[in-house]
This record gives structure tokens, C-alpha cells and sequence, in this order.
């Protein structure tokens, strides 16, 4: 596996690759990777003749009062893992490297990205937009892949692509849970033993949901706040092909999400549904 740090180095890679008639699959990451994270990898060798990925922790997407300086930085046990899983190199860039003096084009996530995490995090999602779009500048992928527990994200990216990098098919990855339910996400590391049993109230409350909705997100409510050391920021049900919520009569396709605190760690999941005729 190579080990690239510039833009110039995984530039020339993928000027290298391409030229060689070979096909790249891209997952971005932001490292402290996880069994779900390899889940990813293994999906992206399905697609492709070369595997990148990258670790950057990205300070854009980061509010004031978030974990940025805190989140988990564990650059050599990652890339022992990766590794495991052949990938051809693995991009860790420094932040002038992504955004250097000459600046980077900035995205902006539009009115979807001020809802549910937009609204509880300011900013998150142009800085999502804007590092995404920056690595698929220099990655030039042919596909990417990304998780389906970063639902929003995923419907922000996938507009995003659609609009600038058609060339690059955007491939999700079914979210990865524990048998407890609880999703894989690398801010589990911040959660104790009897957090993580909390923490299994947001996949609980999320299976709940059905018509009417009105009832059953009140009571997913009660579910998540009544749950030691959680505090409920958002349940909702949405319509998928545009992100806002649905009501009491909406049948067909729909997402449920949630985000909660539990303790200081901030955590998000989300489930399909097919919403149907309310039981009598
Ligand atoms: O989902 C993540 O890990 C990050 O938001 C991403 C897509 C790598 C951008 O920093």
C-alpha cells in the first residue's frame, strides 16, 4: 500500500492509473476506522481495479464547540487494517494540503443542509460538500463509496455528484450494527459500557415508527428521553427523494433519522420504512 501525504504525489497516482486503463474506487474517510469502515472497502474492490482511501480529519465540517481537536486520530493502526484489505494506497493528507493558500472551491449545501444536522450543526455540511468535492478533485474516482448511517450526508453528496462529478458513481454501504443494534461509528470510542446501552435507545425508537406517525414519533420521543444519560435533538420521518418530512399520509418509502446526545458524544442513525396503512 502506498502511503501518500500530497496532492501533487496522489495526483500523479491517479494520473499513473488512469493512464494504465484502470478503474478507481474511492471511500473517504476520517480515519479511527472501524469494522464498518472495511465493510466500505470490501464494497469498493467490487467495484473497481484500484482502491483509494482517505483519512482527514476535516476542521471545515467541525462547529466551534465540536470534537474536533478530540476526535480519534490513529493514523498507523488504520493503515495496518487497510492492509489487510489491499488497498492500493492510502491518502492522508495535511490540512494545508487540502486547503491550501490559494484556496479550494468552496461548496454550499443549500436549504436541506440548514435541516436536522444542518440545523444542529451550522456550517457541517458546506464543509462536508466542500472536502468531498476537493478529494474527488484530486482522486477523480470512478466510483465512491459511503455509509449509509451519514443519511443526510449521503443525500447531500449524491446531489452534489449529479450536479458537478457526474463521472463518479456514488455507491452506498449498508450501516454496520453491533447485535446490540447500535450503528458502527468511530465516536463510539467516546461512549462508556452503560452509555453504549443507552445508546441503543435511538435504533430501538427508530424501529417503532410506522402510521400514524404523528403517535409513534411522540412516543420514539419519550423512548430516547426517558433513557439514562440520552437527550433526544431529532426524530423524523422523511420522504428520501427530497429529505423534509412526511405525514400522517404518506404511504410508500420512507427514512426515519434520529440524533441524540448521550453523555457529551453525538450520535445519528437512521431506518428505511415502507409506511403503510395505519393497524386498526
Ligand atoms: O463521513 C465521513 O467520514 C466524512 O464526513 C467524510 C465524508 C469523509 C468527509 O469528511
Amino acid at each position: 500500500m502506498r502511503l501518500i501525504h500530497t496532492a501533487a504525489e496522489i495526483e500523479a497516482f491517479v494520473e499513473e492509473t488512469k493512464a494504465a486503463g484502470q478503474t478507481i474506487a474511492f471511500v473517504p474517510t476520517m480515519g479511527a476506522l472501524h469494522d464498518g469502515h472495511l465493510t466500505l472497502v470490501d464494497l469498493a474492490w467490487q467495484k473497481a481495479d484500484f482502491v483509494v482511501v482517505s483519512i482527514f480529519v476535516n476542521p471545515k465540517q467541525f462547529g466551534a464547540n465540536e470534537d474536533f481537536d478530540k476526535y480519534p486520530r490513529t493514523l498507523n493502526e488504520d493503515a495496518k487494517l487497510l492492509e489487510t484489505k489491499n488497498v492500493d494506497a492510502l491518502f492522508a493528507p495535511s490540512v494545508e494540503e487540502i486547503y491550501p493558500p490559494e484556496g479550494v472551491r468552496e461548496q454550499r449545501a443549500g436549504v436541506v443542509g440548514s435541516t436536522f444536522e444542518g440545523a444542529s450543526r451550522p456550517g457541517h455540511f458546506d464543509g462536508v460538500l466542500t472536502v468531498v468535492g476537493r478529494l474527488f478533485d484530486l482522486v477523480q474516482p470512478d466510483v465512491a463509496i459511503f455509509g449509509a448511517k451519514d443519511a443526510q450526508q449521503l443525500f447531500m453528496i449524491k446531489k452534489l455528484a449529479g450536479a458537478l462529478y457526474n463521472d463518479t458513481e456514488i455507491v452506498t454501504a449498508p450501516t454496520h450494527r453491533e447485535p446490540s443494534g447500535l450503528a458502527l461509528s468511530s465516536r463510539n470510542r467516546y461512549l462508556s459500557e452503560s452509555q453504549k446501552t443507552s445508546a441503543t435507545a435511538l435504533y430501538k425508537a427508530l424501529k417503532t415508527l410506522r402510521q400514524p406517525l404523528s403517535l409513534t414519533i411522540e412516543a420514539a420521543r419519550t423512548l430516547i428521553d426517558s433513557t439514562p444519560e440520552t437527550k433526544l435533538d431529532y426524530v423524523a420521518v422523511v420522504d428520501p427523494e427530497i429529505f423534509r418530512p412526511v405525514n400522517d399520509d404518506f404511504r410508500g418509502k420512507a427514512l426515519a433519522i434520529v440524533a441524540a446526545k448521550v453523555g457529551d458524544t453525538r450520535l445519528i442513525d437512521n431506518l428505511e420504512l415502507e409506511l403503510t396503512e395505519p393497524n386498526r
